[in-house]
């Protein structure tokens, strides 16, 4: 049996017949950090998707934790789980997408105690306590009261972050968390992601923020066209790619951020005056 909190084992996924996922192997230990890197359509999303049951996958296995996902292997037999066991198993996972995805009738605190509170079964006193611990974590704790639209892109993310949290999950996943955001605000969300990982929170991450990437992960995993391309230490395969198709992800990459740098260091340079 495999000490890994998540392995995939030859996963496949597909949509009306186009195959998206042909064949991801990934394993991902306790504590470890991956940042899964790859150009658009190459199948990061879907995979997290898979792993945390918001998709079904069509072959291959993912465990979390030791348990099968989705099914009971009985004898050599796999049966369904039920959807309330499946519940539970995505319990323990918690998700931050590109978009914060927040109620917006709901100021940060509720947003952070809404499912501990009614899916968790937890008092709301209990809630509120570690809700306000958690937003505390993520430096908003003088934002408990504000809603959605008063705070900044970045802000709301850290409350995304907080209420993934909030379910004290055994595995993050972070599809992108940065990618809709002024690049202002990209490093207050990156610094909450890099505190969690220094706290021993298991994460993937799909991200295109390299030097993220280089600083935190403990492997940097490249994915095109469905397929795991190559994987290593992030010095290895950030800075030393064997693949031709990651050289080019990667030289493509480098020059967007610098694109972005040079465009914020104008916006910056003409707020000045
Ligand atoms: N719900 C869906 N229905 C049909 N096709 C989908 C669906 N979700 C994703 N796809 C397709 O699967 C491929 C991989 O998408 P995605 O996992 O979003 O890639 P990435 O996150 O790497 O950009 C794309 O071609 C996309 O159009
Ligand atoms: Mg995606």
């Amino acid at each position: 049996m495999s000490t890994a909190l998540v392995q995939a084992i030859n996963v496949t996924k597909n949509f009306h017949g186009n195959e998206v996922l042909k064949g991801i192997d990934l394993d991902v230990e306790q504590r470890e950090v991956v940042c899964l890197l790859g150009p658009s359509g190459s199948g990061k999303t879907t995979f997290l998707r898979c792993i945390n049951q918001l998709e079904t996958i069509n072959g291959g296995r993912i465990w979390v934790d030791g348990e099968l996902t989705g099914y009971e292997d009985r004898n050599g037999r796999l049966h369904r789980r039920t959807n309330k066991d499946i519940a539970r198993q995505r319990r323990q996972i918690g998700m931050v997408f590109q978009r914060f995805n927040l109620f917006p009738h709901k100021t940060a605190l509720e947003n952070v105690v809404e499912a501990p509170v009614h899916v968790g079964g937890r008092s709301k006193a209990e809630a509120n306590k570690r809700g306000l611990e958690l937003l505390d974590r993520v430096g908003l704790s003088d934002r408990c009261d504000h809603y959605p639209a008063q705070l900044s892109g970045g802000q709301q993310q850290r409350v995304a972050i907080a209420r993934a949290l909030a379910m004290d999950p055994k595995l993050m996943l972070f599809d992108e968390p940065t990618s809709a955001l002024d690049p202002e605000l990209v490093g207050e969300v990156l610094t909450v992601m890099r505190e969690l990982a220094q706290q021993g929170m298991t994460m993937i991450v799909v991200t295109h923020e390299m030097g993220f990437a280089r600083d935190v992960a403990d492997r940097v995993v490249f994915m095109d066209a469905g397929v795991v391309v190559e994987q290593g230490a992030p010095t290895d395969v950030i800075d030393n790619p064997q693949h031709e198709r990651t050289k080019t992800f990667l030289s493509r990459i480098r020059e967007e951020t610098e694109e972005h740098a040079a465009a914020l260091q104008a916006r910056l340079d003409a707020e000045q005056i």
